[in-house]
């Protein structure tokens, strides 16, 4: 932005507040959105914005905060006194500054970059204007500071809810907290804010009031899509961003191409990565780290987290892939499977009520119903080798560490605890002793005792 426009840019974000309406040891900020925290994102989007400096308002005890912000640098607000007071502590990162301070408030993270760039043009497109806030109209404005407006469409002043009379609350148009400031003059008006106010704090919202009595010009930039500006003060509200985001990000998956039955019902980590033509059942989670190649299926109700799915893959429905997950092409996972840190070769098929840990599976392998490697014995984990074109019959139990060779083949039932060679059969199961009449002669006793029991408590 500096490198095109007239006038600088700084920006001041503000995140040093304890948070307390979220009930967390957790600096707000840091809860996180689709699994990043909740700064990262303004980050980025104000990163896009190319600005000359960005500063982060931070607390006491927010080491996390500062290093998830770095190289970007951080004032520590020692006494959370009010959004003022943390413009006025980020204001000493920036001495000497000319330009223009765009403030964000770090609770705000979904603000859009287009509509940063209209609070800027409404701040710079008039030499007159000394700040600009954005505004947004909000069905249920509660709790939102109010934008009192003059007759002439300039800004009188804002009303903070708590300091609102009955006529003030009727108003909707509502800060979003977002401000671009001229920074020659913002120290000034800052040493003019006082905490004569509900909360006995200093209130950035003061400023346009300020400003205006210096005789310059105040102006607001709305925006219509409420959902990007609104703020996080509660579990409750977090849970609303992250509709908001989750709806964008599945929005951009499927515009590069990616199926979605039932997008709402699909939960995607900031890092997923889906190539285009996979399909996507509903009801899929993303955990972190999840990678799909084109032509796969995710079927219903799949859960997945640190897994690289290949080609043409099926997955599901009731699947879960762990961490360290390696699916080659064609691979089939079917339902009531688990998957953790193995590696299944191409066209590889387990499917269904599995559990494959710490395993190495060849190429081609049947990887039969109930089959399961046993990988821990209690203290450690072992692993398991199974070549290629191997047949693992139904209910086997592969006790780790073991190694079955390429085209051996396992009798469904049997619990191998030794290493089977190339194209062997291993086959651990008793004799089959089969009593002829037996279970019709089993039958005849029980129902003679029946019998015989009824009717001595019928005498009794
Ligand atoms: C603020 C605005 C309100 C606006 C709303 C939009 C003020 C006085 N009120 O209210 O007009 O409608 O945001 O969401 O500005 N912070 C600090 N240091 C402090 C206090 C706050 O860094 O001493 C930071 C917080 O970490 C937070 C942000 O400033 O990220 C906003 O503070 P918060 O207490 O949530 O303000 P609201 O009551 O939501
Ligand atoms: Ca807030």
């Amino acid at each position: 932005m500096s490198k095109n426009s007239s006038r600088s840019l700084a920006v001041v974000i503000l995140a040093a507040g304890k948070g307390t309406r979220m009930k967390s040891d957790l600096p707000k900020v840091m809860h996180p959105l689709a699994g990043a925290p909740m700064i990262s994102w303004l980050r980025g989007t104000v990163e896009g914005l190319k600005p000359d400096e960005i500063v982060v308002v931070i607390g006491p005890d927010m080491k996390d905060l500062k290093d998830t912000v770095a190289p970007h640098k951080t004032a520590v607000q020692k006494e959370r006194n009010g959004t003022a007071g943390a413009l006025a502590v980020g204001m000493t990162q920036l001495k000497g500054f000319k330009g223009d301070v765009l403030v964000l408030l770090g609770d705000t993270p979904l603000i859009t970059p287009q509509t940063l760039k209209s609070l800027i043009k409404a701040k710079q497109g008039s030499a007159t204007t000394g700040l600009s806030v954005l505004g947004t109209e909000l069905p249920d404005p509660t709790g939102y500071g109010r934008l009192i407006m003059n007759d002439d469409g300039s800004l009188r002043h804002i009303v903070e809810h708590k300091d609102a009379s009955a006529k003030e609350r009727a108003v909707t148009l509502v800060n979003t907290g977002a401000f671009c400031i001229d920074g020659n003059r913002l120290p000034g008006w800052l040493s003019k804010v006082d905490n004569n106010n509900a909360q006995g704090e200093l209130y950035i919202t003061d400023l346009p009031y300020i400003a205006a009595q210096e005789g310059f010009h105040t102006s607001v930039a709305v925006t219509y899509d409420f959902a990007e500006v609104l703020g996080c003060n509660t579990r409750a509200d977090l849970a609303d961003l992250e509709g908001t985001l989750q709806k964008r990000l599945r929005r951009a998956v499927m515009q590069s191409g990616v199926n979605m039955i039932d997008p709402a019902t699909v939960y995607l980590h900031f890092d997923t990565k889906i190539a285009p033509g996979v399909m996507i059942e509903p009801s899929v989670f993303f955990g972190p780290g999840v990678t799909v190649k084109e032509g796969a299926h995710i079927k219903a109700f799949c859960h997945l987290e640190g897994a690289t799915i290949g080609k043409n893959v099926s997955i599901g429905p009731f699947a879960r892939l762990r961490p360290g997950t390696t699916l080659g092409d064609d691979v089939r996972i079917g339902n009531f499977v688990e998957v953790k840190k193995s590696k299944v070769g191409a066209r590889s098929k387990i499917n269904h009520l599995g559990y494959v840990g710490d395993c190495i599976m060849g190429e081609d392998v049947n990887f039969s119903a109930g089959a399961i490697t046993v990988n821990y014995d209690g203290f450690t984990k072992h692993e398991t080798r199974i070549g290629k074109g191997v047949m693992v019959g139904s209910n086997a139990n592969l006790i780790a560490p073991i190694s079955i060779d390429d085209g051996a083949f396992v009798a469904a039932g049997s619990t191998i605890t030794e290493n089977v060679p190339a194209d062997a059969l291993s086959i651990t199961r008793d004799v089959a002793s089969i009593r002829e009449g037996w279970a019709a002669e089993y039958r005849k006793r029980k129902a003679a005792l029946v019998k015989k029991l009824k009717k001595k408590k019928k005498a009794g």
